[in-house]
């Protein structure tokens, strides 16, 4: 999907959230396991100040379980309660429900005690473009949960979704811009492919993802492509390296030359998809 990055349009969308936050008890944000940080937008804290959180990892199998397990610490001890899910399988989302309960369980209690029973949470999801919030959504609630609220068109009212007597969860999702003018943030996205691959050119991308995988997952692109990786990270090895990839997958232009810009959406396209691995490219101590 093309997402367009204009200011006015990342402020109309803050103010939405705003809104639909004030309707909420609980904020359910996804972010990229991958790039845990990167891909979440900090305003999120300040809008959802004093509502229950719950963050979700998702994308967790494409990125390097050893660190699924790092930042599901780091964000439990910032307080959120945290699940790594995969949305289009739907691994993990059997344990959201009960982790829910479990953030919410202060409001049931107060409930209670006030002699109210079986008032439904209310629960909105966030995250920034392409974080799997539609895939979210359909295989949480499914197809078959009942839809409440005005009818679309009819009046502007909110549409919630139904999962049962304990749990509402607003219709659209929140969405946030990434912090994408910090550069760091701003490569990771584009690598993950958050970003069009406009933004950064074809193969500076590509050598960008090769300095990332001979720093830290040396091997795998020897092992995927059945090249030798050069050691020492500079930029002209990058492209030596990228130059092997084009000549042992045989990407060629006219006169045999390596076609790098071939070799170079190949090896994005794998590094997106999985097929060079589990792989993240932030880590919790960079983020203290
Ligand atoms: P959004 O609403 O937040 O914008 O994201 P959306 O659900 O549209 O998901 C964006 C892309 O991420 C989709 O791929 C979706 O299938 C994929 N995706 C979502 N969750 C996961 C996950 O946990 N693991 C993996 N591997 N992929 C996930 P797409 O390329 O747009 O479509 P398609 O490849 O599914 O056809």
């Amino acid at each position: 999907m093309n997402y367009q990055w204009y200011p006015g349009h990342m402020t109309k969308a803050k103010r939405m959230m705003q809104e639909d936050a004030r309707l909420v008890d609980l904020i359910i944000e996804l972010v990229d396991a991958r790039a845990p940080m990167s891909s979440r937008n900090p305003d999120i804290d300040g809008i959802g100040k004093g509502k229950f959180r719950v963050l979700l990892l998702n994308k967790s199998d494409l990125a390097d379980e050893k660190y699924n397990a790092l930042w599901k610490s780091f964000f439990e001890e910032k307080g959120f309660f945290v699940q790594e899910i995969n949305a289009k399988s739907g691994t993990g989302i059997k344990k959201i429900m009960p982790l829910i309960q479990e953030a919410c369980r202060e409001k049931t209690e107060r409930d209670r005690k006030r002699g109210i029973i079986n008032r439904p949470v209310r629960a909105m999801v966030c995250g920034i473009p392409n974080v799997g919030k539609s895939t979210f959504i359909n295989s949480f609630a499914g197809k078959s949960c009942t839809r409440t609220g005005n009818k679309p068109g009819v009046t502007k009212g909110k549409q919630w979704i139904r999962l049962n007597k304990n749990l509402e969860l607003l219709d659209t999702p929140g969405i946030l811009w990434p912090k994408f003018e910090d550069q760091r943030v701003g490569e990771r996205l584009a690598m993950i492919g958050t970003i069009n691959d406009e933004i950064l050119q074809t193969e500076e991308l590509a050598s960008a993802i090769i300095a990332y995988l001979q720093k830290a997952y040396a091997g795998r692109l020897e092992e995927r492509y059945n090249i030798s990786e050069e050691t020492g990270r500079n930029e002209r090895n990058c492209y030596q390296t990228l130059e092997r990839i084009a000549v042992s997958r045989r990407c060629f232009q006219k006169g045999e030359q390596p076609d790098l810009l071939r070799a170079s959406r190949m090896l994005i396209d794998d590094f997106r998809s999985g097929r060079i691995g589990r792989i993240t490219l932030e880590h919790p101590e960079e983020w203290q």
